[in-house]
C-alpha cells in the first residue's frame, strides 16, 4: 500500500470515527415510540392508570386534556410550559386569559407524583400531557393510537407568550396560527373535532345570540332553536357553560361535523368551518366517514404532540409539573432552553404576512366582521 492510500484511509477512518461521535447524539435525540422502556418501564401504564382512575369518576377530563395538550403545545411547543404556577413575583402561561379556564392539572400532578415515587427524574411533564391525553381519547371513544415519548421539559412560561386563536376569528385567520405551527388545513378542521367534548362558557359565544355584528340581531347563521336555548342557558348565573357539541357532548365521535352542518356550532369558529369553502368539503367528509375521522384525528395529535419539542439535553425533567426545578436560575429568556428541536414551521412562520403573527396583540383585526371585542380562547 502506497503512503497516500494509507493516508486517505486514515482520513477516511477519522471522518466516520467523527461523524459518529458528532451525529450519533443528534440521532439520538428525537422522539421514540418505547423511550421509557429502559428508564421507567411502568411510566405509560401509570399514566394510564391514574386516567382510567379519574375518568371513572369524571369523563370529562379528555376535553380537559384535550385543551391543555393543544395549548401546550402551540404555546413554546409541548413542553409542559402550561403547567407552571404562578407566583406573586412571577407570573406563568396559566395566568393568560385563554388558559384561565383550562384544567385538569391535578390529573398531570397525580400521574408526575406516582411516577416520582416509581422512577424518579425520568419521565418528563410535557410526555405525561401527551400519553393522559392520548389515553382520554380513547376511553371517551376515540382512536386508539401510539404516541412517541422523550419530550423535556421547558425552562419558560410566560403569559406575554401566550398566542392562541380567539373563537370570533375567521377560518382563514385561523388557519394562520395552525399554518405557523406547520399543520394543514385540513389538520386544523380534524383537530376542532375535539370539539366533539367538552364544555364552553357563554363569554365566548354571547355576541352570536343577540346584536351580532350590531345587526340587531342574533347570528342568521346559528339554528334559531339553538339560540333560543342557549340565550335561556346563558340567563342563568354568572358566565355558564354549555356543551360544544349539543348532541353526543361526552363521546368522542364525529357529531360535531353533523352538528356544525346543521347550523348548530356554538362557537363562530366551529360554525365557520362548515360554511366556508375552503373547509366545508372536509366537513362533510368527517360528517359522512366517522373511521376517516379517527384516523386522521390520530395522526394529528401525533403531528401535534411533536411541535418545537425539547429533546436530548435540552430543557429538564421536572420533579414537580407546576415549577421549575431550580426557579433561582430560570430567567425569561427563550436561549435558556437550549437545543429545542426546531420544525419547519418557525420557517413558516417567517415567511407569513404581518397580519398571521398579530392574532394576540390586534385580535379584532384579523376578526370576521366587526364583532365585539371578546376574550380569546
Ligand atoms: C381555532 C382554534 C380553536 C379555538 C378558537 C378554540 C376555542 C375554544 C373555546 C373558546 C373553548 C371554550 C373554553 C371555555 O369556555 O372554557 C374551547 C374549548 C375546548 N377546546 Fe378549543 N379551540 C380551538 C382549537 C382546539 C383544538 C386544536 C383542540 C384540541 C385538539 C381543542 C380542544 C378543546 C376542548 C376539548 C374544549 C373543551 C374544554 C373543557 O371542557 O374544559 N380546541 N375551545
Amino acid at each position: 500500500m502506497t503512503k497516500m492510500m494509507k493516508n486517505r484511509n486514515i482520513t477516511n477512518s477519522l471522518v466516520i470515527f467523527l461523524s459518529f461521535v458528532v451525529l450519533t447524539p443528534c440521532v439520538l435525540a428525537q422522539l421514540r415510540v418505547g423511550f421509557y422502556n429502559t428508564t421507567c418501564p411502568s411510566a405509560e401504564q401509570i399514566v394510564k392508570q391514574v386516567v382510567q382512575e379519574r375518568f371513572a369518576k369524571d369523563s370529562s377530563i379528555t376535553a380537559a386534556l384535550l385543551r391543555m395538550h393543544f395549548h401546550d403545545c402551540f404555546v413554546r411547543g409541548c413542553d409542559a410550559s402550561i403547567l407552571i404556577n404562578s407566583t406573586s413575583k412571577k407570573p406563568s402561561e396559566k395566568s393568560a386569559g385563554p388558559n384561565l379556564t383550562v384544567r385538569g392539572f391535578e390529573i398531570i400532578d397525580e400521574a408526575k407524583r406516582r411516577l416520582e415515587a416509581a422512577c424518579p427524574s425520568k419521565v418528563s411533564c410535557a410526555d405525561i400531557v401527551t400519553l393522559a391525553t392520548r389515553d382520554s381519547v380513547f376511553l371517551a371513544g376515540g382512536p386508539k393510537y401510539i404516541v412517541p415519548t422523550g419530550r423535556r421539559d421547558g425552562l419558560v412560561s410566560n403569559p406575554s407568550e401566550v398566542n392562541l386563536p380567539g373563537p370570533s376569528l375567521s377560518v382563514s385567520a385561523a388557519f394562520q396560527s395552525f399554518q405557523a405551527k406547520g399543520l394543514t388545513l385540513n389538520e386544523m378542521v380534524v383537530l376542532l373535532g375535539a370539539h366533539t367534548v367538552g364544555f364552553v362558557h357563554c363569554n365566548f359565544f354571547s355576541d352570536r345570540l343577540s346584536n351580532f355584528q350590531g345587526s340587531g340581531s342574533p347570528d342568521p347563521t346559528m339554528d334559531p332553536a339553538l339560540v333560543r336555548n342557549l340565550t335561556s342557558v346563558c340567563a342563568k348565573g354568572s358566565n355558564p357553560k354549555t356543551f360544544l357539541d349539543q348532541n353526543t357532548s361526552s363521546v368522542f365521535d364525529n357529531e360535531f361535523y353533523h352538528q356544525i352542518r346543521l347550523n348548530r356550532g356554538v362557537l363562530q369558529i366551529d360554525q365557520e368551518l362548515a360554511l366556508d369553502s375552503s373547509t366545508s368539503g372536509f366537513v362533510s367528509d368527517f360528517a359522512s366517514k366517522p373511521v376517516l375521522f379517527s384516523q386522521r384525528f390520530a395522526d394529528t395529535m401525533i403531528k401535534m404532540g411533536k411541535i418545537e419539542v425539547l429533546v436530548g439535553k435540552a430543557g429538564e425533567i421536572r420533579k414537580n409539573c407546576g415549577a421549575f426545578n431550580n426557579p433561582k436560575i430560570r430567567k425569561v429568556n427563550s436561549s435558556s432552553d437550549g437545543n429545542r428541536k426546531i420544525n419547519s414551521s418557525r420557517k413558516i412562520r417567517k415567511k407569513l404576512p404581518p397580519s398571521a403573527r398579530k392574532i394576540k396583540t390586534t385580535p379584532q383585526s384579523t376578526q370576521k366582521g366587526k364583532s365585539t371585542p371578546r376574550s380569546q380562547d
